[in-house]
């Protein structure tokens, strides 16, 4: 299992980087069954500190989160105390019975599971991940999802990682790195399909910033709280960050870099920076 973003570091300034984006689009894949959302019981999966546990709390009968973070969990009981139950363990062996939830959400993790190579690997000794991670995650969260509940998956497809943050463009080693270890999104439907899901939707989200307001911070990549925000930060190098850091200050001081942030801001206009995938058991 990959653990290459230490969240136990992360934890602590996790939420001043991060939003909970798409919470309508999780909630409108949810409310397709039989079961009103209001009575559903309902995991999220890579939980984290709680962000998406918190938006979606006042809509849904009850909360589950699981996450092998302490810390990132530590975060979230501060928010919820006993309400939400909060587990600590890999989700790719989750401790539930079989069919016990009407809905599950993961959101921003399965870029995690998978192995891939490291900051210090190189590039030429890089091999295709074949996602047995992802995959056996999927087939549990098939096993503890009841027959017609969702599926709510948010990634990032390769595209979006390449060109809906503006930053990747200053560590694009580290971005083929990140894309190297998750399937994009045809891999992953098919991935879906094989364990027996039917694919719904799968919907961009063209306007949400996962960073939240810090995202624009022209000075951003040069703090480690800021950098801790997305972990495709820690895919770097040394050598890469440094020469990172180099052409953000540079750009800063000569007074070009808004015109940089424009330019790259541009193109995540028309890709955004997640994928909403909703399947059905
Ligand atoms: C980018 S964070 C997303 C957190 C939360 N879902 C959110 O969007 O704010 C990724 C989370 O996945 C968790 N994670 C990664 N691999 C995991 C695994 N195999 N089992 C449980 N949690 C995992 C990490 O600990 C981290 O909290």
């Amino acid at each position: 299992m990959s653990q290459y973003a230490n969240y136990t570091v992360a934890s602590d300034d996790y939420d001043k980087t991060r939003a909970a984006v798409g919470v309508d689009t999780i909630l409108s894949c949810l409310a397709r069954t039989s079961v009103p959302l209001g009575n559903q019981i309902v995991l999220e999966a890579g939980c984290g500190t709680g962000n998406y546990l918190e938006a979606l709390r006042p809509h849904l009968g009850s909360l589950s989160g699981m996450d092998f973070s302490e810390g990132m969990l530590t975060q979230a009981r501060t928010k919820f105390g006993e309400e939400v139950e909060l587990t600590c363990g890999s989700i790719l062996d989750m401790p539930y019975e079989d069919e016990r939830f009407d809905g599950i959400t993961c959101n921003q993790v399965i870029h995690h599971l998978d192995e891939g190579p490291d900051a210090s690997d190189d590039p030429v000794d890089w091999k295709p991940c074949s996602n047995p991670n992802v995959t056996q995650f999927i087939q549990e969260a098939y096993r503890v999802l009841r027959p017609g509940g969702a599926f709510v998956i948010n990634t990032t497809s390769h595209t979006q990682f390449r060109d809906g943050y503006w930053w990747a463009d200053l560590i694009p080693v580290a971005v083929a790195r990140v894309c190297c270890r998750m399937p994009d999104l045809d891999r992953l439907k098919e991935i879906l399909t094989a364990v027996g899901f039917e694919i719904e939707t799968v919907s961009a989200d063209l306007d949400g910033i996962l960073q939240g307001p810090s995202y624009l911070d022209p000075m951003g990549p040069l703090g480690e709280a800021w950098r801790a925000g997305d972990s495709t930060w820690s895919l770097s190098s040394d050598a890469e960050l440094a020469d990172a850091q180099q052409r953000v200050e540079k750009m800063n001081t000569e007074g070009t870099m808004q015109a940089y942030l424009e330019e790259r801001e541009s193109k995540r206009f028309g890709i955004g920076q997640g994928t909403f995938v909703c399947g059905r058991k």
